[in-house]
C-alpha cells in the first residue's frame, strides 16, 4: 500500500519535472513534493501510523525516492540553464573590434588645487593647518574680533543667522579666537574653510566662498615678520620676480592693518586687461593682532604679539587659472572642470 503510494508520488513528480518548461516551474515542483508541506514529506510525517517493524523499510523507500526526484530535478535544471544560455548566445554577439569604454577619472577642483598649493607653502614654513566650525557663535565671528554689536563691519558682513546668537560664519577669523583660547603658545597656523555672506551671485561674489586664515603669535613678532612671511608666500605662489605692495587698511581685529597687492604676473606690472590696467592685484588682508583681541582671549599683549592674514581662496584660484567668472567654480560643469 505505502509502497504503491510512494511509487505513484515518484512517477507524478518525474512527470511534472519532465514537463516543467522553466526554472520557476521546477521550483514549484520541488515545493509540492519535497517542501515542508510536500507530498513526499507527508509520507514521512505519517510514519507514526506505520508499524514499528516496517518503519526502517518505509524510511529507506522515501529517501531513495527523494534522491531520484532530486537528481531528476538537478538534470532538468542544468538542461534549462544550458538552453537559456544557448538562446542568449544566439543574439548576443561580442564585437571585439569595438573600442573599450573609457573609465572616467575625476579631477581636483581648481579651489582644491589652489588650497593644496597654499597649504604646501605654509606648512613648508612650519605652519599647522587647523579647522574651525562653519556654524559659529556670534562671539567668535564678531565680538571676540573686536566687532561688537552695532559695529558697521557687522552690517557689511551680513550673513545667515540660525538664531540671535548662532550664525554661518562670515570669515575664518573666528578660528584665531578658538586657537588662542586653547592657551597653547606660540601659535603658527593657517585655517582654510568655507564662509557665508548674504551676497547676490555675480562674477565676483557668491553667498558661500572660502578663505584661508593665518595667525602667528609669539614673543617679539613684528610687522617685519608679517612682511617677510607674506612676501615669501607671494613669491612661491606667483613666481620669484613677484613684487609686493602693502596699502594701509582697516580691520577691527588688527592694528595696524593692511591689504597686500602683488604685481600682475601677466603683464609684470605694466598694466593689462587682467589687472584692469593697474599693474597690481589685491590678494589678501593682514595686520598685527589688536591688543584688545589678544586680551579677550587671555593672552597678555605686553608679553606676546602676533600677525594675522586672510586670503580669499577663490580669488587665488581665479588668478592662477585666469578664470574671469567665479560662478564657473560652482556650476560643476564637467567641460570647465576637465581643464584643470
Ligand atoms: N576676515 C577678513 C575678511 O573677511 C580677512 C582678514 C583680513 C583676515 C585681515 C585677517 C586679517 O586675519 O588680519 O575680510
Amino acid at each position: 500500500m505505502i509502497k504503491d503510494n510512494i511509487e505513484s508520488i515518484k512517477e507524478k513528480a518525474l512527470k511534472q519535472i519532465e514537463e516543467a518548461g522553466a526554472l520557476d516551474v521546477l521550483n514549484e515542483v520541488r515545493v509540492n513534493f519535497l517542501g515542508k508541506k510536500g507530498e513526499l514529506t507527508a509520507v514521512l510525517k505519517g510514519m507514526k501510523d506505520v508499524a514499528e517493524s516496517e518503519r526502517p523499510t518505509v524510511g529507506a523507500w522515501v529517501n531513495e525516492t527523494r534522491d531520484v526526484i532530486e537528481k531528476a530535478m538537478e538534470e532538468a535544471r542544468s538542461r534549462m540553464e544550458e538552453s537559456v544560455l544557448n538562446e542568449r548566445l544566439k543574439y548576443e554577439t561580442i564585437d571585439v573590434t569595438l573600442p573599450a569604454k573609457k573609465k572616467k577619472i575625476g579631477h581636483r577642483h581648481p579651489n582644491t588645487i589652489a588650497l593644496e598649493e597654499l597649504e604646501r607653502i605654509f606648512t613648508g614654513m612650519g605652519y599647522e593647518v587647523v579647522e574651525g566650525p562653519e556654524v559659529e557663535r556670534d562671539y567668535y565671528n564678531f565680538e571676540a574680533l573686536n566687532i561688537p554689536d552695532g559695529h558697521p563691519a557687522k552690517d557689511e558682513q551680513d550673513t545667515f543667522y540660525i538664531n540671535g546668537d548662532i550664525l554661518l560664519r562670515t570669515q575664518t577669523s573666528g578660528t584665531q579666537v578658538h586657537e588662542m583660547e586653547k592657551g597653547r603658545l606660540p601659535i603658527k597656523m593657517i585655517s582654510p574653510g568655507r564662509v557665508f555672506r548674504s551676497d547676490e551671485v555675480d562674477a565676483t561674489h557668491s553667498p558661500s566662498f572660502h578663505q584661508v586664515e593665518g595667525l602667528v603669535i609669539d614673543k617679539n613678532i613684528s610687522f617685519a615678520d608679517l612682511k617677510g612671511t607674506l612676501v615669501e608666500f607671494a613669491k612661491q605662489l606667483f613666481g620669484e620676480d613677484t613684487k609686493v605692495k602693502f596699502r594701509p587698511h582697516h580691520f577691527p581685529f588688527t592694528e595696524p592693518s593692511a591689504e597686500m597687492d602683488v604685481s600682475c604676473f601677466k603683464c609684470k606690472g605694466k598694466g593689462c586687461r587682467f589687472c584692469k590696467g593697474e599693474g597690481w592685484i589685491e590678494i589678501l588682508g593682514c595686520g598685527m593682532v589688536h591688543p584688545h583681541v589678544l586680551e579677550m582671549s587671555r593672552i597678555d599683549p605686553k608679553e606676546y604679539t602676533g600677525f594675522a592674514f586672510g586670503i580669499g581662496l577663490e580669488r587665488i584660484a581665479l588668478l592662477k587659472y585666469e578664470i574671469d567668472d567665479m560662478r564657473l567654480l560652482y556650476e560643476n560643469d564637467i567641460r570647465f572642470l576637465d581643464q584643470f
